[in-house]
């Protein structure tokens, strides 16, 4: 593993000089950020050597470096979901490289269902945990260069960074939630039995992504912080239909609210 991140790094590092303090993970709907960023340099995901390719519409696949609030970041436009047929060492891969490219902090953005009655369309919920229902990442022979066997996953979602975030929304009175998410495999969306089931084992938010890079992230040490875009409420006794369409819809109302956020949390 350690062998083939090395190359890839080598690459990257041959085109940019550029040293990432922060990664960002944009999901669905969510490149809004990347006009934000001052970009330097991006590099599409094909040309770069071990990297998957990004399959899903409204995906972009490339690797943007550029500033932010003062920093210097690297950005995953598009990233890479189980169910798309990649393996977990493919969708981790990009989080190690964001990783040995020297970055500190991991943030992550994803769009999600609402599982708590409490929430409604459009509400950005700061993740404190997550279940994972997708197979973990770590399975199978652990690079003790990389992480330890058995990865601690308390505090995976940073404490302080999320004190910052909830500090930064209210000073603009942004409404935003806290709580669990859980990551689900998908193609599918949930059947209403399975909202019920999420709801019992303690999921707030439900979506496709997230917790397989945060495991990744996690092993190597790395804090994370990770926003939700509730897409769509899912409750029991109130079944809608959800569509590809109003997850985009949703997300691009919420970007600026959104973007404001992770600016002011890397600048601060
Ligand atoms: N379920 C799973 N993933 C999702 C959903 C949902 O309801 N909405 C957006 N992503």
């Amino acid at each position: 593993m350690l062998q083939k991140i090395k190359k890839t790094i080598g690459f990257i590092k041959n085109k940019t000089t550029l040293k990432p303090q922060i990664g960002i993970i944009l999901g669905t709907g969510l490149g809004g950020l990347t006009k934000e960023i001052d970009v330097k340099f991006s590099i599409p995901y094909k040309s770069i050597p071990n990297f998957p390719v990004s399959t899903v519409e409204g995906h972009k696949g490339q690797l943007i470096f550029g500033t932010l609030g003062g920093k210097n970041v690297v950005a995953m436009q598009g990233r890479f979901h189980y169910y798309e047929g990649y393996s977990m060492n493919e969708i981790i891969f990009p989080v190690r490289i964001l990783k040995y490219l020297g970055i500190e902090l991991l943030i992550v953005s994803n769009a999600g269902g609402g599982v708590n009655p409490e929430f409604s369309v459009g509400d950005i919920m700061f993740i404190t945990d997550h279940i994972n229902l997708i197979p973990n990442p770590l399975i199978g022979i652990n690079d003790k260069k990389l992480g330890p066997r058995f990865t601690d996953m308390n505090g995976a979602y940073d404490k302080k960074i999320i004190s910052k975030a909830i500090k930064i929304a209210r000073l603009h009175n942004i409404k935003y939630q806290t709580g669990v998410y859980a990551g689900i495999t998908g193609p599918t969306f949930e059947t209403p039995s399975e909202y019920k089931y999420l709801k019992i084992i303690g999921a707030d938010a439900v979506g496709m992504s997230t917790t397989p890079e945060v495991i990744a992230a996690r092993h190597m040490n790395l804090p994370c912080f990770a926003i939700s875009v509730i897409t769509n409420i899912n409750f029991e006794g109130k079944p809608v239909e959800v569509s590809h369409k109003e997850v985009i819809d949703t997300t691009s109302v919420i970007e600026p609210e959104m973007t404001l956020i992770i600016k002011e949390l890397i600048s601060s």
